[in-house]
């Protein structure tokens, strides 16, 4: 099935590789024509499993498809050529004048939509636009090439001299079958550096199995981590393999595991020394073939001293440690990263931020990163959907970075104004703040901000109950308290 014309043009350049999908033989002619007439080659089909193949055998910049095509229509097209190494930029002709369409075509990845009949100006419009967008895209890419080459390792990018030795250290560690235990600040990149050193290694062709050890309530831990038979505990309804079983042959990233329970430090122990486990409520033993990485934001040394980690545990895990140094001791890696981000969420949110000038970039590399990488991430994700393009200028930055010697709250001090004030309503207004911040430097994450307010875990989700903490979170998120919010 299906007729596949090629017709090449070319006039003023550089022309763009257009393919066409349209099935009724009128429209795609005209088409056609007006295209061409505009410098484009243009290849065209009528069905959608041809433009597919077609696809498949030659990068275009442009696909113009209708929404109605025989084969596949243009939506399962669109979804479809998203996996491709090279996507064209996706324009979908809706013929119905069905917003529900385009609306479904936009999600699956299509650029814009035109609804039809529409105007020989509105096509040149939109193809100049779709243009402008590919050149955009392949800027970005060969910018994260040059990036990536010169200073990175996988997707970890850095110039600093500490990082580059953490960099060697991945490199030299990665191929052994050596426990890493990874140590820095909250959002330093220690997932990252798991990840490459896993993607270094010759297990790369098993899984990378990440637990969780703070965020997973403790009951549960023993059989996500080792699997459980049917009938061990109340609601062990069948079999379940545990996330050492699925590391087999790949890796186990044990994160946060400052914050393993001492009956489960135990039975990692034992996993680490005999390199056997059982799953719970079961008698066989099996061989433990995961390469074990661990990490966590405490200090694990303190932790044994105050006998709240074993210390037989933490010298099997401390085999080959890698210290990530917070973003504040490393001030050059800044300026590398708000690029590399901008690239990254420029791309993601359809922006075009251009960089910080001069004054914006000095703010940003003298403040304190509490945060670290996670938190210069969340505010270049924040610029590229507020600001949207451009420079990103000092009075686009939060009030934090702006001034950032203005008292924390937890220092301003209390003063009643004459009329009095309502004691429960501003200690509710301030506990609520605190959360908030809380939450923000923590990405969101309901353990890590309970920890940090040394709450539990609970008594938080109690709170974020409340009705006027859960607008707060609403405001700022635009969603709904609860689901955003991840363990
Ligand atoms: N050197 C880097 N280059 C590029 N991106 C980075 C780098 N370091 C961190 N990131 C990004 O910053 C974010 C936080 O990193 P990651 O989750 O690895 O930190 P973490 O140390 O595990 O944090 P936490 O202790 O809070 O779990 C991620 O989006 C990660 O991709
Ligand atoms: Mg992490």
């Amino acid at each position: 099935m299906g007729s596949s014309d090629v017709h090449t043009f070319s006039q003023s350049p550089p022309p763009a590789h257009i393919l066409l999908v349209e099935d009724e033989i009128d429209i795609r002619e005209a088409l056609c024509a007006q295209l061409q007439d505009e410098g484009h080659h243009v290849v065209s089909t009528e069905s959608g499993t041809e433009a597919l193949s077609l696809l498949q055998q030659s990068p275009f910049d442009i696909l113009l498809t209708d929404v109605m095509i025989p084969g596949m229509n243009g939506i399962e097209l669109v979804e479809q050529i998203a996996q491709f190494p090279t996507v064209p930029v996706t324009i979908v002709m809706t013929g119905y004048g069905s917003v529900e369409m385009a609306v479904q075509a936009i999600k699956a990845g299509a650029f814009d939509f035109l609804q039809k009949p529409f105007s020989v100006e509105v096509l040149s419009a939109t193809i100049e636009s779709a243009l402008r967008v590919k050149s955009l895209r392949n800027e970005n890419v060969e910018l994260r090439r040059t990036v990536k080459g010169q200073f990175g390792l996988g997707n970890l990018i850095s110039a600093s001299e500490t990082m580059k030795q953490v960099f060697r250290l991945i490199e030299c560690v990665a191929d052994t079958e050596s426990t890493v235990l990874i140590l820095g600040e909250s959002g330093t990149g220690k997932e990252l550096i798991a990840q490459t050193t896993h993607f270094h290694s010759e297990r790369r062709k098993g899984c990378l199995i990440p637990v969780n050890c703070g965020a997973i309530p403790e009951a549960l831990l023993e059989s996500e981590l080792f699997g459980h038979e049917k009938g061990a505990f109340t609601g062990a309804v069948a079999t379940r393999i545990g996330r050492f079983e699925l590391a087999a042959g790949g890796t186990i990233f044990l994160d946060e595991i400052g914050d393993l329970s001492p009956p489960l430090q135990v039975k990692i122990l034992r996993v680490l020394q005999e390199r056997t486990f059982e799953r719970v409520g079961g008698a066989r033993t099996y061989k433990a073939d995961a390469r074990v990485i661990a990490a966590t934001n405490q200090d694990l040394e303190e932790l044994v001293a105050n006998k709240l980690f074993r210390e037989d545990l933490y010298y099997r895990l401390n085999v080959v440690p890698i210290l990530v140094p917070p973003l504040r001791h490393r001030t050059e890696d800044i300026p590398l990263l708000i690029e590399h981000f901008i690239n990254q969420f420029n791309e993601r949110r359809a922006a075009k931020l251009t960089g910080a000038s001069p004054d914006a970039m000095s703010l940003l590399c003298s403040y304190q990163w509490p945060g670290n990488v996670r938190e210069l991430s969340n505010i270049v994700e924040r610029m590229a959907i507020l600001k949207r393009n451009g420079l990103i200028e000092t009075e686009d930055l939060p009030e934090k970075i702006r001034s950032p010697h203005a008292p924390s709250i937890a220092n301003v001090p209390a003063a009643i104004p004459v009329g009095g004030i309502n004691l429960s309503s501003t200690v509710e207004e301030f506990e609520n703040r605190l959360i908030i911040e809380a939450l923000e430097r923590t990405n969101w994450v309901k353990s890590k901000a309970a920890q940090l307010l040394h709450i539990n875990r609970t008594t938080l989700i109690e709170k974020l109950k409340k009705k006027s903490l859960a607008e707060v979170v609403a405001n700022r998120t635009g969603r709904d308290v609860n689901p955003v919010i991840s363990f």
